[in-house]
């Protein structure tokens, strides 16, 4: 594929050579802008990058021409850019299906789980089962190699590493007692079942008119015939999230509870053995350059009458102040962080929805 310049400064120096960068933090801090704004970046740079975003604001969304596509990647028009992007929305559910597909050892065995109601429950439903799916289309799509970079967004989860988790968490179901449980559970009959446990499933099924429990044995009894591939996949993702040629990117935002939480998972990532790269820090609040004084208080009033001029004057007091607590928290975290890099992206004046946005934003990204 090619091979342009890729050190061009900021994020770009620490992307360097990997081909997988997975923006990682805390809810509502900017993983899913900041995936985007990097595929854009990188793909300005000559690269033909692809960036798997998990529910992206629909303005965003849209401008990156998502909003009629299911698990395939869509190809996002970059005037004037050198690269390619590519976008694609991560569809848990169709991706699970897809698995089911590649995964089962004949059709029928295939409709019988994806048409099990047990299925469609866990598959929407089974925790970190978006995370994973996520992680799944990543490793596809590396080992396709059709992109010199895959940027990947990761959910908002209410813990930050669920998708660190899912492989192995997907794997310890697999191999779990009560798959096997259930497999074994739906040869022998209701008989292994615990007493009270066999009543309340036929007093539901009474009741509700749903066999829970032989869905449930049919369910894990097809299932149970496709985890060798689902093990064996959850070992190579695994090891993709540790392979050199990946990066984490934690984006945090400077208020000191994001931050602490960022510090967290960067100790995390270093316990795992994980690759991290460095901290964006986004939407920093900067001061517009002009100092609170009783001088200019006296020059507002002059200008703007006593009332409009004194909310000026406290506005302007109070942007400073702001300013100044976003500025001690980076400072502190780039000291804490030592050789890790920190970039910080200040608060855009809008939204940033579109690649003129993305773009916007790369001027501090990169
Ligand atoms: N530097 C910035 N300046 C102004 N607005 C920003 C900036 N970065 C992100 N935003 C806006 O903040 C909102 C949240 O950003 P985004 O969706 O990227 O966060 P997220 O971390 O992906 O959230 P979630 O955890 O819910 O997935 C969006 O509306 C986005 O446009
Ligand atoms: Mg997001």
């Amino acid at each position: 594929m090619s091979t342009p310049s890729r050190r061009t400064g900021g994020v770009a120096d620490l992307i360097g050579r990997k081909q997988v960068v997975i923006c990682a933090g805390s809810g509502g801090v900017g993983k899913t802008t900041t995936s985007a704004a990097i595929a854009t970046g990188m793909a300005d740079r000559g690269l033909k990058t692809a960036v798997l975003t998990i529910d992206p604001a629909r303005r965003l969304a849209n401008s990156l021409g998502l909003s009629e596509l299911g698990n395939e990647e869509a190809r996002v028009e970059l005037n004037s850019s050198s690269g390619e992007l590519w976008a694609m929305m991560l569809d848990a559910k169709r991706t699970f299906d897809d698995l089911v597909d590649t995964y089962a050892p004949d059709e029928q065995t295939r409709d019988a789980v994806l048409g099990n109601p047990i299925y469609k429950q866990l598959s929407n439903a089974v925790a970190g089962s978006q995370e994973y799916m996520a992680m799944e289309k990543l490793h596809e799509l590396h080992q396709e190699g059709r992109y010199d970079l895959l940027v990947l967004d990761t959910p908002p989860s209410r813990n930050a590493l669920d998708f660190l988790e899912a492989p192995r968490r997907l794997s310890r179901f697999i191999d779990s007692r009560s798959l096997k449980f259930f497999q074994s559970t739906s040869k022998v009959g209701f008989g292994l079942v615990g007493r009270g446990t066999g009543m309340l499933f036929s007093v539901m099924k009474r009741a509700t008119g749903v066999d829970l429990l032989r869905d449930l044995s049919d369910f894990f009894n097809a299932f149970g015939s496709m985890t060798d591939g689902f093990a064996e996949r959850a070992r190579h993702v695994e090891a993709l999230l540790g392979d050199s040629r990946t990066t984490f990117l934690l984006v945090t935002s400077p208020r000191e509870a994001s931050i602490q939480e960022a510090e967290w998972f960067a100790k995390r990532l270093r316990e795992e053995d994980l690759p991290f790269g460095g901290v964006v820090v986004n939407r920093v609040r900067e001061a517009i350059g002009t100092q609170p004084s009783p001088q200019l208080d006296t020059e507002l009033a002059g200008l703007l009458g006593d009332k409009l001029g004194g909310k000026v004057a406290q506005t302007l007091g109070e942007q400073v102040a702001l300013a100044d607590v976003d500025a001690h928290n980076l400072a502190d975290l780039t000291r804490r962080l030592g050789r890790k890099p920190t970039i910080a992206v200040p608060e855009m004046p809008g939204d940033v929805h579109d690649i003129e946005g993305l773009r916007a934003l790369n001027a501090h990204l990169f």
